[in-house]
């Protein structure tokens, strides 16, 4: 089954030198929840904005891997795009959800 959102091998680095992520991959598959654990520091919110498309802000840049969402794979998602698409990023509460 497709999954809703797939990451595969993403990695991110912020001000083209510091990797915040590497090597991350992992599927949502349909009606399911998936938690991402992890330290302080270990790159869950990075990994969030990168999936809803929030990096630019940061000087952050996805450099390997992809994000699929919905079987449409992207490697510069635009939050525009993720909310025609039903989803939506929560800062405040690091989340991302779909409606
Ligand atoms: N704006 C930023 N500029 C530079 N490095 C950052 C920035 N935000 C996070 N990092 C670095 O990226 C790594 C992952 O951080 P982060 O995604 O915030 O982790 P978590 O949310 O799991 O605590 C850390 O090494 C952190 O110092
Ligand atoms: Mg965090």
């Amino acid at each position: 089954m497709t999954p809703v959102l797939a990451l595969e091998n993403l990695e991110v680095v912020y001000h083209h030198v510091a990797t915040a992520v590497q090597g991350v991959s992992l599927r949502v598959p349909p009606r399911a929840i998936v938690a991402l654990l992890g330290t302080n520091g270990a790159g869950k919110t990075t990994t969030l904005r990168a999936i809803s498309g929030f990096l630019g802000a940061d000087d952050a840049q996805i450099v390997d891997g992809r994000v699929v969402f919905l079987g449409r794979p992207s490697r510069a998602a635009r939050p525009t795009s993720w909310r025609a698409a039903g989803s939506s990023w929560c800062p405040s509460a690091t989340r991302f959800s779909r409606r």
